[in-house]
Parts: structure tokens; C-alpha cells; sequence
């Protein structure tokens, strides 16, 4: 019976429907213009501290998988340290070239703690290589 009780404990934790805040890192390792990164049971998090506030994004690039956190913070805007790919950190949408995004999740501190939600991150729009560089190649006029 235990055991039972203790799948079922487990099942509902990782249901992707319910909320599931997990420490993260101290409000006073991340300072305000930084980011840090953090490995949450399998999820690789970049947390940002923008004016004080902290946002949690999908630490990968999606283009072709830069680390985030490695990048640049221009306001609330990061910057992949790869190729410049640009993303707003609060909703996660690629500002440049755009037509992706990353993940964000919902964060939330408390007593000197930053806490994300691992179970609800966004679902952004993701990246499509084929729309992204792949114009048709302008017809040549036949002599
Ligand atoms: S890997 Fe991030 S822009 Fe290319």
C-alpha cells in the first residue's frame, strides 16, 4: 500500500498539469544584469535576474544549441553567445531572426530562495531550419 501511495506520489509530481516549484538558487547568486544556470531533474534552466526581477528560460539555444546563460543579458534581452541569436527573456520569443522561441517557467521567491516551475513551461514556437534559410534561389533570366 505504501509503495502505491508512494508511485502515485511520484506520478502526480511529474504530471505536466500540476504546478511543481523547485529551489533553484539563492536570490543573492543571481544579480541584477546576470544569469546563472541550473540542472532541475533533467531540465537545463537559465535563470536571469533583470531589475531585480528573476526570469526562468529553456537554457539551450534552439538554433543549434548554444548555451544561453554563456551569453550576453542586453536588458531583457539574451543573446546567444553562438551566433547572436536574440530571445526576450521574459516571454521567450526570438526577437532575431525570430520565428522560434525558448521555454519559460514560472518563477516565484521566497524567503531569499528562487523557486521554478519545472512542470509548466511554455511552449514556444520551435525553430523551423527550413524557414529560417531555405528561400528558393531566384530564377536566372535565359539568355
Ligand atoms: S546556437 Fe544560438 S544562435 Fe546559433
Amino acid at each position: 500500500m505504501l509503495v502505491a501511495l508512494q508511485i502515485q506520489e511520484v506520478q502526480r509530481q511529474s504530471d505536466p498539469g500540476v504546478s511543481r516549484f523547485v529551489k533553484a538558487a539563492k536570490t543573492d547568486e543571481v544579480n541584477p544584469g546576470t544569469c546563472i544556470s541550473a540542472k532541475l531533474e533533467g531540465n537545463f534552466i537559465g535563470i536571469h535576474n533583470v531589475n531585480g526581477k528573476y526570469y526562468a528560460v529553456n537554457n539551450i539555444c534552439p538554433h543549434v544549441g548554444g548555451v544561453l546563460h554563456a551569453g550576453q543579458l542586453e536588458n531583457d534581452v539574451i543573446v546567444c553567445p553562438i551566433h547572436q541569436w536574440k530571445f526576450d527573456v521574459k516571454t521567450g520569443r526570438c526577437i532575431w531572426p525570430g520565428k522560434c522561441g525558448i521555454a519559460t517557467y514560472p518563477v516565484k521567491v521566497d524567503s531569499g530562495y528562487i523557486f521554478i516551475d519545472i512542470n509548466s513551461p511554455s511552449q514556444p514556437i520551435p525553430h523551423n531550419p527550413i524557414r529560417v534559410y531555405h528561400t528558393k534561389p531566384k530564377r536566372r533570366a535565359t539568355p
